[in-house]
Formats: structure tokens, sequence, C-alpha cells
């Protein structure tokens, strides 16, 4: 048995757990920057609480920078280490989804050395910087998807070069995560399914990928085992508490399972995909590809897989995590091929080059590792729907 454990994330999670922003933040100054979107916090009534709960400590100062976009860009983060420089502020909050979290996180690394947010991303032959500094991060998600309030990733795309790639240094952990399940229970049907996705393919990727821990794997068992019943029931109903909290809970557990474990080869096509194609969400992307790369994928870890497919409600066979992935799509309505989002044919050539100079490192930790010519195929078979 193999283990290793860093959890370097103080977590606070249940209903209300959002009111202890300011508690929390007193620890770490007197001035804020809080980095959100344009909308959804501030709709859902979620900036309210975060600036009473601030404001009760004591806390009057904040900026605002509401730019964050899905699909995050170099740009967003640069200019907003410059304000939080700019502004000289003591501590950080991201507040909303994984780009808001990605996004306040890579603030706090850029604002606190020198260069840019590109010098710090890692390509296969390693990031240009390191960095040693970073401001306090205070993580409120208020998705339950993409696990970034509990690891070092942020996910980060470059509009000029059309490259998306991920920071990943351990500088890059929130300080602490405050996981409100009730934050999640105005997300529509599309984007509980879209991000709840993107939890479960943490979850399939860390556990059926070459790496071992097994208290990380652990995590994504249980994550599995979660999604599975409720993702369902909160895209059916969206007021279901039960159902929002479960996921909540299996989104942070795969967060930690990836932040231990990493990904594979789904996330690695998946992001050339919404790097060219920033329409394309990164949970509708994995759900696209994500059966044709299992196809391909489940020979290499027959055990894994077939717990997998047990997990999801079918019989212990490898072969069958494909028709589980299936059947669990079309049941949440993510099943899509790339055609149907806007990718076009003659763009494969350069998603699957992509993939080889940005994302090469994912192809040993594959459960089989591909070729070039294998990740062009399965691009092709996930743009015409042929499994
Ligand atoms: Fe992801």
């Amino acid at each position: 048995m193999v283990l290793n454990f860093y959890r370097p994330v103080e977590v606070f999670f249940g209903k209300g757990a959002v009111e202890k922003t300011g508690e929390v933040a007193r620890r770490y100054g007197f001035k804020a920057l809080i980095v959100t979107g344009k909308e959804s916090a501030r709709r859902s009534g979620a900036l309210e609480r975060v600036v009473k709960s601030l404001n009760s400590h004591g806390i009057q100062e904040y900026i605002l920078y509401n730019e964050v976009i899905p699909n995050p860009t170099d740009r967003v983060v640069n200019e907003g280490a410059e304000l939080a420089v700019k502004e000289r502020v003591d501590f950080i909050i991201g507040l909303g989804g994984g780009s808001a979290l990605d996004t306040a996180k890579a603030i706090s690394i850029v604002s606190s050395n020198e260069g840019s947010v590109w010098d710090y991303v890692k390509y296969p032959e390693g990031a240009r910087l390191a960095p040693y500094l970073s401001r306090p991060v205070i993580c409120i998600p208020t998705t339950a998807g993409t696990g970034s309030e509990v690891d070092r990733y942020s996910v980060i795309t470059n509009e000029i070069r059309k490259e998306k790639l991920v920071l990943p240094h351990s500088l890059n952990y929130p300080k602490v995560a405050l996981i409100d399940p009730e934050l999640t229970l105005t997300m529509s049907p599309e984007l509980t399914a879209i991000t709840g996705f993107d939890a479960l393919t943490h979850a399939l990727e860390s556990l059926t990928n070459r790496a071992e821990n097994f208290m990380a794997e652990e995590c994504s068992v249980k994550a599995i085992e979660l999604i599975s019943k409720w993702l369902p029931v909160a895209v059916e109903e969206p007021d279901n508490y039960t159902a929002r909290e479960k996921l909540a809970y299996a989104s942070m557990l795969a967060g930690i399972a990836i932040d231990h474990l990493g990904v594979a080869l789904i996330h690695a096509m998946e992001h050339p995909v919404s790097a060219h194609y920033p329409q394309v969400a990164h949970g509708l992307g994995l759900a696209i590809l994500s059966p044709y790369i299992t196809r391909f994928n489940y020979k290499g870890n027959p055990e894994k897989y077939a717990l997998f497919a047990r997990l999801m409600g079918y019989e212990e066979r490898p072969e069958l995590a494909v028709d589980a992935l299936v059947d669990f799509l079309e049941r949440i309505g993510l099943l899509r091929t790339l055609k149907d989002v806007g990718v076009e044919e003659d763009m494969l050539d350069r998603l699957t080059e992509d993939v080889y100079m940005l994302a090469r490192h994912s192809f040993l930790i594959n459960p089989v590792e591909p070729s070039l010519e294998d990740v062009r195929n399965l691009y092709q078979r996930a743009y015409e729907g042929s499994l």
C-alpha cells in the first residue's frame, strides 16, 4: 500500500459555513480582495452574505474584482494581481464556481511574486518561474464540482496562444475553504449537471490512473458512490438540500483525490477543447470525451474500472464502465458530441497536437499509454458520436 498525505487547507463544511467568513478573515488582516463573477454571486445573495460577515467582524474595507469569466484567462488573473498590489490588500476571497476560485488562487501567486501568471503554469518541461510567496486565500464555492477549494490547482487559459494550462504549486492552496451547500441551491439543472460531472471525472480518473495512494482512492470511491446517487436527484430537484449537501461533499472528496493522484487523458484531451472553444464548459467537454476515452482505457486497469461500474450501479465488469457513463450522461442531459457543441472537424489535428505539446506528461499516468494516433482517433469518435 502506498500513502502520502498533505492537507494544508482548513475546511469548514455545512449549512451556514459562509457566515464564518468574517471570523476567519480577521486572522489575515483588514482589507480584502473579493474575486468573483459579474452576476451569479450577487444574484444568489452569496456576495451580500460574505460582505455582511466581513463587516460584522470589523472588516469594512474590501475591493470587489468581479471580472471572472468561465474558462478564466491569464489577462483576468494579471489584472486582478495588479489590483491586489495597487490596493495593498491583505488577503483574497474567491467566491463562485471553479473559475472564481482558480482565479483568486492564481492572483495570490502573481501578486506576491514577479512576472505574470504564464510564468507559473506547468508546461511538460516545467514552469518558467517558481513562486516563493503567496497571500492568504479563502475559497467559498458556489458550485459543486471543481474541488479547487481544497487543491493546489488553478487552470488558466492563454487567449493569445489558445493554451489551457495548470498552475499546480503547493503555495497555490487556499488557507481556508468555507463549503456551504446552501450556496449551490441556485444553480440551474444544466450547471448542476456540468459541474457535478467534473467531480465525477476527477473521481474516475484519480481512481483508475497509474498513481497510487490508497487513502486518496478511498476519497474517489466515496465520491463516485455519492455522485452516482445524488447528481440525478439534484438535476431533477434543484431545491433538494440533501442532494446539494452530498454533492458538495463528494466534490470536495474528489478534489482531495486529484490533489494526490492527478487526473489523466480525459482532462488532458478536454483542456485543448475549451482553450480553443471557450464557450464549451470544462465539465461539458469532459462529458463528451469520457465514454470514448473510457472505452480505450478500461483494459489498462480492469479491476478499478469494474469497481467504477459497480459503484455506478452496474455489474462489476470493466467494460460496463462505458455503459455506466453513457447511461448516466443521458440521465443528466449531457450526452453530446464535439460536433454538437461547435468544434470544427478540421481543428481535430490541432487539438491532438496541443495534447502532445501541453499535456503529454499525462500519457504515462493514463491507464493505457496512448499514441498521438490514438488521441486523434478518440477526438474523431467523440466528434462523430461513434462509440
Ligand atoms: Fe476538472
